[in-house]
């Protein structure tokens, strides 16, 4: 047998994601070794704060709490960065790729907010960044993208990046509950963070589509870009009409191109999404993350598992050691880039163009005529109706419109959002219209 190279690793945040990288490099070392014929050896385990360095495995001589020890180690040729944040995170990047070193990070916010220019780092170092775990934690969707399905282009990827939110829809939905009461609830369960917007207003998973989207399309895209509406406005009893009407409500990322020619605009969009309840994402509940890709070569694929926790994520952390081992002992850097941006003419779609079908929820005073006023709003916009259900008043409820007002689903037919949010905000200045339409966007992905 060939033998054993060792690759030195600097690994700075021992948070959740860190400490889960060393307890499972520690787990499976052999094997891990027999597999690459390189050993990862965790040289330097930093973390500012003490108590995050108790009670690893490893010696007591490896942990630290300066950066600055394990950056300026000429014998550390990997950095790994766990920090989080696009601050200190983002001087940690650079200084390492600056240096020569090649680059692991989990930290999609940093990509999505820098990513051009750590990209361009490294390139000029002629370094390398591996961030597979700053998408969907343990799914290998990075590596798919740009190596499995280096044959395709990408007309559609879509999926639940978000498991936070798809934990509280999930739990909406099964349990008929409000969208607080169930927050409250995966707070507690540590499902959710003290301060949960940037999971709920549809941040996270923007940074996630945003890098997801550059990466299959071939040029920066931007998170300015990045269309993102969060889950607060969805309510269990806009769940339960949508279950009526065959549909379930999740929050989706969806990268889209309009036509197969390499001119066309691209749609990156993160929002609430009908999609109809035998899907195959419907399926995916909890705190799971499922990804479809549709390539032009390999047609559908799917991809499922967590998202999100120690273990998944470090996963992906050291897959991404094992790919820089392997070409570090190959000799080749950067044998597979961090990122080729190959379609400099490209751009992004902006939401104003993009088209949609539409669940709208009116509330409405119960009188002969209603209906006609508002199809004529539609009808005037060239916004064609697909059905329209009345419900009587529910019982007066939180989360359910009060009971002397009636509500108005209308489902439409394809669209342009511009179109329809100027409809609606015409609607809602009749006077027989008593609270601002909900508007929720349907897909059924054929
Ligand atoms: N958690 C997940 O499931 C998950 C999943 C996918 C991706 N990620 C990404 O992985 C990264 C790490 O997430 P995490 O959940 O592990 O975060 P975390 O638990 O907050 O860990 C980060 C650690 O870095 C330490 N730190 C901050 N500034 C430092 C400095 N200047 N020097 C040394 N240590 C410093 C923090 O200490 P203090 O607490 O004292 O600030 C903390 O212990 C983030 O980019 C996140 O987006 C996380």
């Amino acid at each position: 047998m060939e033998k054993v190279q060792q690759l030195n690793i600097g690994l700075i945040g021992a948070g959740v994601v860190g400490r889960g990288v060393v307890r499972n490099l520690a787990r499976n070392t052999d094997l891990i070794a027999e597999r690459l014929g390189v050993r990862l050896n965790l040289k330097w385990v930093c973390d500012k704060d003490k108590s995050r360095l108790k009670n690893l495995p490893v010696p007591a001589s490896v942990l630290v709490r300066d950066a600055k020890v394990v950056l300026d180690d000429p014998n550390v040729p990997v950095i790994v960065e766990l920090l989080g944040g696009t601050s200190f995170a983002r001087t940690v990047l650079l200084d390492a790729l600056n240096r020569g070193k090649v680059v692991v990070t989990a930290n999609k916010a940093l990509l999505a907010h820098h990513g051009e220019e750590i990209f361009a780092a490294a390139a000029r170092n002629s370094a390398n960044v591996f961030y597979e775990a700053s998408v969907c934690g343990g799914i290998p969707i990075i590596k798919a993208l740009r190596e499995g399905f280096v044959a395709n282009r990408f007309p559609l990827i879509y999926g639940i990046v978000n498991g936070t939110c798809n934990y509280i829809l999930s739990r909406m939905t099964a349990e008929g509950k409000d969208f607080d009461e169930v927050l409250a609830e995966a707070q507690k369960l540590g499902y959710a963070e003290a301060d949960p917007s940037l999971d709920v207003d549809g941040g996270d998973s923007a940074h996630k589509a945003t890098i997801l989207a550059s990466l299959a399309h071939g040029f920066w895209t931007g998170l300015e870009n990045t269309y993102v509406e969060g889950i607060r406005h969805v309510t269990k009893y806009d769940i339960e009409i949508a279950s009526e009407l065959g549909y379930a409500v999740k929050l989706l990322a969806i990268i889209k191109t309009a036509d197969a020619s390499d001119s066309a605009p691209i749609e990156v969009r993160v929002h609430p999404t009908l999609i109809p309840r035998d899907h195959v994402l419907a399926s995916v509940g909890g705190a799971f993350n499922g990804v479809v890709v549709r390539g032009d070569v390999v047609g559908e694929t799917m991809f499922y598992g967590r998202g999100a926790g120690a273990d998944a994520t470090s996963s992906a952390v050291i897959a991404d050691l094992a790919d820089a081992a392997l070409n570090l002992k190959c000799g080749s850097v950067q044998r597979v880039p961090a990122f080729v941006a190959h379609r400099l003419n490209a751009r992004v779609r902006t939401i104003d163009d993009v088209e949609s079908r539409y669940y709208l929820r009116l509330t409405v005073e119960d009188w002969p005529g209603v209906i006609a006023k508002v199809a004529k709003v539609l009808g005037d916009a060239d916004i064609s109706i697909a059905s329209v259900l009345q419900r009587e008043a529910p019982e007066s409820k939180p989360g359910h419109p009060p009971s002397d007002h009636v509500p108005l689903i209308f489902m439409l037919h394809v669209a342009k959002d511009r179109a329809v949010r100027d409809a609606v905000a015409e609607i809602d200045r009749l006077p027989v219209v008593k609270d601002k339409t909900i508007i929720i966007r349907v897909e059924n992905f054929d």
